[in-house]
């Protein structure tokens, strides 16, 4: 083989969250969901030149993996895999990284791109131990913590496995539950075109807790009884319900204080075209909002109220 020819690819998907964001974080359950046609891509050619390159056009990057910062997250994602191998050199390497994923939307670039290059980079390195979903999501969870201190690690693990999950945060080890989809789920998500900083929404939500905890634990049981409802309504494929409780659990982000005027008005548009349910998804205060649909004929009705209603763009995804 020749070795500058060689080339090693791996991708990983979007993701929404269905229900229970930020309550996630206090330990209530929650389910999400990944975007499989929206993915990032990390691909890893060997180098002529002696060093580890990390090259993201999009983001106009082309950087030595030994000048980058600890705090950065493409080197961070990096670094985790040799880290976990025990490799001190980094190889002669070029990583190029790309995603269609919208960045600050609330569907997991940030966990996604890092998922790819630790995927990549332990396929590189022949490493089968540190490809597995769990470990691609535990390493990505390490370069999570820079997105937010506290992240509750839904984000990693379902674009790490690529399945809906059912997931709960909890010590010594979380619960990640796969589950079945009895009726397909057709989602239209829609882009507020307003950035959202999962940060900056979940050290807001940490210091109304800290202030009004009787107030904040309500807001987050009621979330986690809605999401433990909506399990049994998705296993059971109930998809009326789904959507009510879809537009409970926006209600309750909205005393959260992490929705915001052009998230509530396109939840409003999609419900008065018709949508079964809808609300913000991901951190809030901007990025996305999905609306659960019953067919093309809705879709098609939604997806134009949105975009009348502002939403930047639009996209469905099936859930099945
Ligand atoms: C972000 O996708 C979901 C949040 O609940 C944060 C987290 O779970 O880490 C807002």
């Amino acid at each position: 083989m020749n070795k500058f020819s060689a080339v090693t690819e791996a991708t990983a998907p979007g993701k929404i969250i269905l229900f229970g964001e930020h309550a996630v974080v206090y330990g209530r359950p929650a389910i999400a969901a990944p975007i499989s046609q929206l993915r990032a891509k990390a691909i890893i050619t060997y180098s002529s030149s002696n060093a580890c390159y990390i090259v993201a056009p999009d983001l106009n990057r082309h950087d030595r993996l030994q000048d980058l910062p600890p705090d950065d997250a493409l080197a961070l994602a990096a670094r985790q895999v040799l880290d976990a191998a025990h490799i001190a050199q980094p190889p002669d390497v070029t990583i190029y990284v790309s995603s269609q994923i919208p960045i600050a939307s609330g569907m997991g670039s940030g966990a996604a791109i890092a998922a790819a290059i630790i995927r990549a980079l332990a396929m590189h390195l022949n490493r089968p131990d540190l490809q597995t979903n769990e470990r691609v999501s535990a390493l990505t969870y390490e370069v999570e913590k820079i997105h937010h201190g506290t992240p509750s690690g839904i984000d990693n693990t379902v674009v790490a496995y690529e399945q809906p999950i059912w997931f709960v945060r909890q010590l010594p080890q979380n619960q990640i539950e796969p589950f079945t989809v009895a009726t397909p789920l057709r989602f239209v998500v829609a882009d507020t075109g307003v950035p959202s900083s999962t940060k900056i929404a979940v050290g807001d939500v940490r210091r109304q807790y800290e202030a009004q905890p009787a107030t904040f634990t309500e807001i987050f049981d009621a979330c986690g009884r809605i999401a433990q409802t909506a399990r049994l309504a998705i296993e059971t494929g109930n998809i009326t319900q789904i959507g009510q409780l879809m537009t409970e659990n926006h209600g309750w982000l909205q005393k959260m204080t992490v929705s915001s005027p052009e998230l509530d008005s396109l939840v409003e548009a999609a419900l008065a075209a018709g949508a079964l349910g809808a609300k913000l998804s991901g951190a809030g205060r901007g990025g996305n909002m999905i609306a659960l649909v019953a067919d093309e004929a809705m879709e098609t009705a939604v997806r134009t109220a949105l975009h009348h209603a502002g939403a930047r763009s639009t996209l469905t995804t099936i859930l099945q």
